[in-house]
């Protein structure tokens, strides 16, 4: 769905879809320059990640793997719970590997800091993150995402694979939700 087909859950538009993908092209041409003679590895994070992996992957020309893991962050709420937990793991052994993890959205980077300290014991060759939308909380995070698609004021967005309690996902755009939504 648009930002149109629920025009009143809405309070802002941040990015479009088409802003989106515009975005992802630069992205894309930026990560087949620096993996260039290299096999990657895209790894996705459920279940947020499912729009932005959709996307790169295909805007790529060129080969890649995917595989994907799920760790919980937020539940239903909208406060990072600091707990993280692997919910499924990978299939794929990343020893050696050129791993590219592919996120939706770094809030305070707890989840991410878990993530890649358990994918960095794995011996990849080498390991970057990728990801479509940046918090300012990020920057105080000791890791660093090598390619950010867009940076987000601190506010609760949804959509392009961010839910809230479940829904918007497949809203093909990201915006702010109105009032109305959590009460
Ligand atoms: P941290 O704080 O660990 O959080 O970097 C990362 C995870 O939290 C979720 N998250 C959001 N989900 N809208 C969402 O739908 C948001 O604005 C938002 N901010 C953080 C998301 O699962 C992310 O991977
Ligand atoms: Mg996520």
């Amino acid at each position: 769905m648009d930002a149109s087909d629920i025009r009143s859950d809405l309070s802002d538009v941040l990015y479009t879809a088409d802003e989106i993908q515009q975005r992802l092209d630069d992205m894309a041409a930026q990560i087949e320059r620096d993996y260039d003679g290299r096999e990657l590895l895209l790894v996705g994070v459920l279940n947020g990640a499912l729009m932005v992996m959709a996307d790169l992957s295909r805007t790529l020309t060129r080969h890649c793997e995917m595989d994907w893991m799920a760790i919980s962050s937020y539940g239903s709420g909208t406060q990072s719970s600091g707990v993280v937990r692997i919910l499924k793991d990978l299939n794929t052994d990343l020893a050696g590997r050129h791993v590219l993890v592919v996120e939706d959205i770094v809030d305070t980077g707890l989840t991410l800091a878990y993530l890649i300290q358990n994918l960095k014991s794995r011996n990849p060759a080498s390991l970057e993150v990728m990801a479509m939308f940046r918090k300012p909380d990020a920057l105080n995070s000791p890791v660093t995402v090598k390619y950010v698609g867009f940076d987000l004021p601190n506010e609760f967005v949804v959509g392009y694979g961010l839910d809230y309690a479940g829904r918007y996902r497949n809203l093909r755009d990201v915006g702010t939700l109105s009032p109305h939504v959590y009460s």
